[in-house]
Parts: structure tokens; sequence; C-alpha cells
């Protein structure tokens, strides 16, 4: 790639997430916000699932497990989120701001223990001791924030995690990965895959391909740029290819799909407010006026995208895609609602214990492209109000995999996923679970020695706010309605993450 282009960019980064000493003024307006969550939270006790955690590492807690666990599930389920919001009365307003918190539950002969701990990024570092957020948020003005050199100044590692060649690596979206001790989840520090590319975006969301490779992209948007940077990894760690991926306009993305011969990028048109130097996400605006623009990557000439342009879209996350003659197909969760999508469960953070009446859902959809015709358009895929979307990754890609996913559905209690639904063709499985509990994705596990594809569990994490317990379920994937065949229960709640790992 183009050094000098890049660090100019970086550069650029730099000096937009730079925050200006006028904003000490905003102090007075958001110093008293941590109040105002614990009067909703006490009014509302589903939002534990965004109250910021009290500790800053859990367990290790040997779980009480309701239910008979699966004494063949072995292995560990790794899950990361957001977890710290509040320091000095201050609150974020925004859930992508919180420091990463990372869990390890190991499951082993039926039994199932918990531990967590906050990861020690250089920005949790400094602000731990200083006892008061002192760095730039992504959604969040903070009031005489520092300046930074580098995005991994201001890094949560809070968005997922992956164990990737032995490796556990906290993920976020704008910095490096954050490697962690797979046994006691200590920080080991961030990764360098390629010593001119230090702190460079490695986004949340890499794919592992069937050789053992990895996939990923870094968004140049982050840097004050505009396009893509393109990773792929070896299962030795060594870096095979970066590429760049230019574009002549802003575009948002948070995860990316892939088929066996191509990558799929799908860039959210936005302009951001200008004149202004609030947090990228409070000047971030999604344009529904304008093309959503995709990019379809060949994996072996990752120089040549093609590009298409349909319909506007919001999307964060994307479930499978396949190809079929010369048609691509991914499919998506497309929110419909942009200010939902700017600023994800906002009231619920700022202590409005509401959703607003008008706020749309999320609906699942199928991005169709013609290669040979060059067109591409969205159709809807049949399914509302869910998100985070998980298949089983030894589905082959000619046809739609069963596509799991937290889904919303009546009667509702709470502005959250309810329950858990399984997507086959046109069939819908749905298990809803007890009054009250708050549903997180779902890993899928394959059952050890069993070949066929889609026969595996589930393994989902939950927030009990009534009973003030975090838990662990486990469903057999092709018996959803069934429900969990045992939930593993702690004596503790946290609040709500975001992606997991499953490590065998
Ligand atoms: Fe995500």
């Amino acid at each position: 790639m183009d050094r000098r282009r890049f660090l100019r960019n970086f550069a650029v980064g730099l000096s937009a997430c730079a925050l200006a000493p006028r904003l000490l003024r905003a102090e007075v307006a958001v110093a008293g916000d941590g109040t105002r969550f614990a009067q909703a939270l006490a009014r509302e006790p589903w939002l534990a699932g965004w109250k910021s955690v009290e500790a800053a590492s859990f367990g290790p807690t040997v779980a009480t497990v309701e239910g008979s666990w699966p004494p063949a599930l072995a292995g560990t389920l790794y899950r990361n989120g957001p977890a710290l919001f509040e320091r000095a009365g201050l609150r974020y307003h925004h859930w992508f701001d919180g420091d990463g918190m990372v869990h390890a539950w190991r499951c082993a002969k039926g039994k199932v223990e918990h531990r967590a701990r906050m990861v020690a990024t250089s920005k949790y570092a400094r602000e731990q001791a200083a006892g008061r957020f002192l760095m730039p948020a992504a959604g969040t003005t903070i009031p005489g924030a520092s300046p930074i050199r580098n995005n991994d100044d201001v890094n949560t590692a809070n968005t997922a995690v992956i164990r990737f060649g032995g490796r556990v690596l906290a993920l976020w979206e704008g910095g490096s990965a954050i490697e962690l001790d797979p046994g006691d989840l200590r920080t080991l520090g961030p990764v360098t895959w390629r010593e001119d590319l230090v702190a460079a975006p490695f986004s949340a969301h890499p794919l592992p391909d069937r050789d053992g490779s990895l996939w990923n992209f870094g968004s140049l948007d982050l840097l004050g740029g505009s396009g893509l940077l393109l990773w792929h990894v070896g299962a030795d760690g060594r870096t095979i290819r970066t590429a760049t991926l230019s574009s002549d306009r802003p575009g948002y993305l948070h995860a990316f799909a892939m088929t066996q011969r191509h990558l799929v990028f799908v860039l959210t048109p936005y302009r951001m407010e200008q004149g202004s130097a609030k947090a990228f996400f409070e000047r971030l605006r999604f344009t529904p006026d304008q093309p959503c623009r995709i990019a379809v990557v060949p994996k072996d000439a990752l120089d040549s995208p093609r590009w298409f342009e349909t319909d506007f879209a919001a999307v964060y996350h994307f479930a499978d895609a396949w190809e079929r003659g010369s048609e691509i197909f991914v499919r998506a969760v497309r929110h419909l609602d942009v200010e939902e999508m700017r600023s994800p469960m906002g009231a619920a953070m700022r202590g409005e214990s509401r959703r607003r009446d008008d706020a749309k859902p999320s609906e699942f959809s199928t991005l169709r492209l013609d290669t040979s015709k060059g067109t591409a358009r969205w159709e809807s895929a049949g399914s509302r109000d869910l998100e985070f979307p998980v298949f089983d990754a030894r589905h082959a890609d000619a046809t739609p995999a069963r596509v799991f996913a937290p889904v919303r559905v009546d009667p509702v209690s709470t502005p959250y996923f309810n329950a858990i639904v399984a997507i086959d063709g046109d069939r819908r499985i749905v298990h809803r679970y007890d009054e009250g509990v708050l549903v997180e994705e779902h890993r899928f596990v394959p059952k050890p020695g069993r070949r066929r594809i889609g026969e595996g569990w589930l393994v989902g994490t939950v927030l009990d706010p009534k009973r003030h317990r975090s838990g662990l379920a486990v469903l057999d994937a092709e018996r959803v309605a069934d429900g969990p065949l045992a939930t593993a229960w702690l004596p503790y709640a946290f609040p709500l993450g975001f992606h997991g790992w499953f490590a065998g």
C-alpha cells in the first residue's frame, strides 16, 4: 500500500479526533448523567443491561446449572462487550463507548465455570489510574479530553473476541487487536501484524477461511480517509497480504460477508456534520437519500474490486453469503431506523427507559448481486426485529444456511431481544425466554464427531434482571423451539455484550 498516503490519512484522523478546548463548557450538561441512569435503573431493572460494572474482574465462579448440561459440550465461550460506562459521575451516552470486558465460560464434563476481566488497554489503564475519563470516545464528547497519538490511544477493545492461532484477541473497530492470556484473561498487549501498520484499524469481524487464514478489513474513514484497508493473515499469524480499497465518498461498515471466492463490502453512505468537534457518532449522519455502494473483491485479486450500487441500507451484521451462476447472495440485518443505527439503545444508555415509539425494527434482508448485469438489489428475507445472526460455518456456500439470531417477539416487556429464532428457508422456529430475560448473541457449536451440517448446539448468554443474574444457555440447534437443554446461572449480573467465540 502507499505508506505515505496512509500516514497522511492517519494524521488527518488524529486531528479529527482531537477535541477543542471550548468543549469544556459541556461539562455541566453531562456531569449528572450517572445519577439520572441510576434513578431510571431503580424503576426499570432491565436497564441493568447497560449498567456500568463495579469490579475489574469476576470469578472464577462455578455456575449453578439448571437442566442437564451436555457433557460432550467442552470448550470455552469467550464473550466481549462494553462494560465500564461511568467514571467520576460522567456517563457515556453511546453504547459503543464503554471499555471492553472479556468473559470466559469454560464448559467441561457438564459443569460451567465463569471468569471475566476488563481489557487493560492503554486507555483503560490511564483512566483507571486517573479515576476519570481522559480520552476521546467514539460517541460521547468528553470534556477536556487529551490529544491522541494514534487510534490505539482510544481503543476500547470492546466489540468481539476470537481465538486465532492459539491466541485470544479482543477486537474493536478502529485499532489493533488486543491479545489476552487464554487462561486468566490478563491483557498481553496490542497485536502488530505488520511493523509499518502499527495501530491501523483491524475490524471486530474478521472471517476465518477454510485454510485457517483470516480475512479482515479496517476502515480508512476512521483515519480521516475514505475506503478500506484489507487484511489477509495466515494461520501462523503472519500477514499474507494487505491492500487498500479506495472510495471516492464516505461509507460506513462494521462487518463484511464472504463466499468461497469473494469478499463483499457494503458501504452505508453518511456525511459528517461540519464545524463541530463532537465525537464521531455524534457528528455522523447516515444519508438515506444516497445509494449504498458495494465492493465485491476476488480473494485472489484484492486490487481488482468490482463496484455495485443499490438502494440505501444501514447494516451492522451479515449472515451467510453464497454464489449461484453469475449471482452472489448476501444476507444481512438492515436497520430501517437510521437514528437507532447511529446509536443503538441510545435511550437506555441515557437512562430514558423506553425506546422511541416511532422506532422502526430491523429487517433480515438478502442482497442480490448480478455480476453479469452489474446490478444489485435488496429483498426482504422475512424476519424483523433481530440482530447478531450466526450460522454453521461448515455450510457449503451454494445455498442459504440455517441462520440463528436473537429476536424480539410479542409479548414484549423490554425494548430488547427476548427470544432466539432459527430461520430455515421459509420456516421460523422461535424460543421465547422467560418473562423479562434479555437475550444476546448465540454461537453455533458443532457437536463433536458429527459431520452433518446443522448438527450442533446454540450457546448464548442471557441476563435475568429481576434476579440480578447472568447466565449461559445451551440449546439443541435442531430443536430450538424446545428451549434450553440447560442454563448455567451466575450469582451476579453484568451488562450485555456484543460478540463471542466458542473455542473447543
Ligand atoms: Fe458487531
